[in-house]
């Protein structure tokens, strides 16, 4: 059997072996998932970087697919490697790399050039340099063609900007259905400015706006991500989305890669974030998930338009993903994630549930229980094994009585509980929490054993609902109506398959619980 190693993701992607960062060129066509990766095909580590490949026909079951850009020059001497960008199907041919009427699959990357050169183009670049290039391909993203005869197709960062031109990357290229263009966003990432450009053909961009620096720039910018959304309850308002990563520099609490998000408007040049989106003096942002392992999230081109915006983020931290202890891989992706927009206590707030598929790989073994009250101190569970989808609600504190302070659920639990890794709410400082202190393996970096946690205020109805997804190296919180997100890995050792609800200094009422196995998605 394959895919059972030790803290092998069992309905989350992850490569068959070596290294893989963000996801990239996220693509739907011909009824086929396509996922791309930053991915090493020699090592365990990041280098030689390459754009793994994967297909899927329900963004649960995937395939590992060759190699689609493998790095220039690769093993020996590599002169280009392929960093972060994305994909679209040109319907319209407007890059004329369709032949035969076959629409061309188009990818624009960043070439990041280690060495000083003269390109197949006749342009120079310098050692370290990342510039924008793209490439085609005509058999389902099974085989690549880099376009030699002009790349770099955006070779220097904008002036005045030209000095940035080892730190200018990541084009998030989608068609702007409204005014008929291709629009790429790029970011400048030491200055937190994202570049837009526009194009009618993929091959000549033309700079349109800039957009930054605002909100978190303790690290730098990297991976921007922009899509269109309505307002639920009022779709007639539609927004635009902007998604950045900021490495380091995430949420309070956590170390290492984050990712925020605006939302505004875009007219196809200009990026105008609500000022409702903006804090400040920087001091604050719009994160997109409040745990340590969730960055580079992008959303999938060539879903039918107006339907569902699907996101997927790398669940992983640069702070210390090259330790983790797996072998012979690195790194997983999240759950794909269904995006919305809703009014969340007067606020326009980014919701996240779990892209319906995973309902693919639930199976029948569900324990359901309710507890008009949960005693206080430790209630055990039926072994929930080691991967399962939780949904947990109970009622928020309508009083003073001496109710508990924090409750919580402990998963991925030895049976001494001195190992669990415990998801919860705390009712005093109305946070969500993650706490992998005593999770298991915490030695990939001294900032690993920590609690995270994530501000959620009741429902309507006055519960505290949350979603849990938790895999076999990792914990993907959603609570409320997906407003909040906390994602978490977790190397829990030995057996670890036990679970108990947890009422500190008090009870916790209406408690209601449902846990479904999920069965891996490799077999
Ligand atoms: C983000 C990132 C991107 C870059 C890629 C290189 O994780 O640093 O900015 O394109 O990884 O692998």
């Amino acid at each position: 059997l394959s895919h059972t190693e030790p803290y092998r993701p069992q309905y989350h992607f992850s490569p068959a072996e070596h290294w893989m960062n963000d996801p990239a060129g996220l693509i739907y066509h011909n009824e086929t998932y396509h996922l791309f990766f930053q991915y090493n095909p020699g090592g365990i580590e990041w280098g030689n970087m390459s754009w793994g490949h994967a297909t899927s026909k329900d963004l649960t079951h995937w395939e590992e697919r060759p190699v689609a850009l493998l790095a220039r020059g690769y093993p020996e001497n590599v002169t280009e490697m392929f960093f972060t960008g994305s994909a679209v199907a040109d319907v319209n041919n407007t890059s004329g790399f369709g032949v035969d009427g076959k629409i061309p699959l188009v990818a624009m990357y960043t070439s990041s050039y280690p060495v000083a050169q003269e390109l197949p183009s006749g342009k120079q670049v310098q050692a370290g340099q990342q510039s924008q290039s793209i490439a085609y391909s005509l058999d389902e993203g099974e085989t690549w063609t880099t376009y030699d005869a002009e790349n770099p197709v955006i070779h220097n960062p904008p002036s005045p900007y030209g000095a940035e031109f080892q730190n200018f990357r990541d084009p998030f290229v989608s068609w702007h259905a409204d005014t008929q263009k291709w629009v790429a966003v790029t970011v400048l990432s030491s200055l937190h400015k994202v570049a837009i450009w526009t194009s009618d053909n993929l091959k000549e961009w033309t700079l349109a706006s800039e957009f930054g620096p605002y909100n978190g720039v303790g690290g730098v910018w990297e991976c921007p991500n922009l899509f269109q959304l309505p307002i639920k309850g009022d779709p007639s308002i539609k927004k635009w989305v902007l998604v950045l990563g900021l490495n380091p520099g995430g949420p309070p609490g956590t170390v290492g890669s984050g990712t925020q998000y605006f939302i505004g408007d875009f007219d196809g040049t200009t990026f105008k974030a609500d000022p409702a989106s903006i804090y400040p003096d920087n001091k604050s942002a719009n994160w997109m998930d409040w745990g340590p392992d969730f960055y580079a999230a992008a959303s999938y081109n060539g879903l039918p338009e107006g339907g569902d915006v699907v996101q997927i983020g790398w669940m992983n931290n640069w702070q210390y993903g090259q330790r983790i202890p797996t072998s012979p891989w690195r790194s997983a992706m999240s759950v794909p994630r269904q995006l919305s927009l809703k009014k969340v206590n007067g606020k326009v707030t980014l919701l996240q549930q779990p892209q319906y598929s995973w309902r693919s790989v639930a199976n029948h073994q569900t324990l359901k229980h309710s507890w008009k009250s949960v005693s206080k101190g430790s209630t055990s569970l039926d072994s929930p094994g080691k991967a399962f989808k939780i949904d947990l609600s109970f009622a928020d504190h309508d009083s003073n009585k001496s109710l508990a302070s924090t409750f919580a659920i402990g998963v991925r639990a030895s049976s001494d509980f001195k190992q669990e890794t415990l998801i919860g709410y705390n009712f005093t400082s109305k946070e969500v929490f993650v706490d992998r202190r005593n999770s298991g393996d915490v030695s990939s970096d001294k900032t690993f054993a920590s609690l995270y946690h994530a501000p959620l205020s009741a429902n309507a109805d006055k519960r505290i609902n949350l979603q849990v997804f938790v895999d076999w190296s990792s914990v993907e919180v959603l609570g409320g109506q997906g407003e909040v997100s906390l994602t978490a890995q977790i190397f829990p050792k030995g057996n670890s398959t036990e679970a108990r609800l947890v009422s500190t200094d008090g009870v916790t009422q209406d408690v209601r619980l449902r846990i479904n196995g999920m069965d891996s998605a490799w077999h």
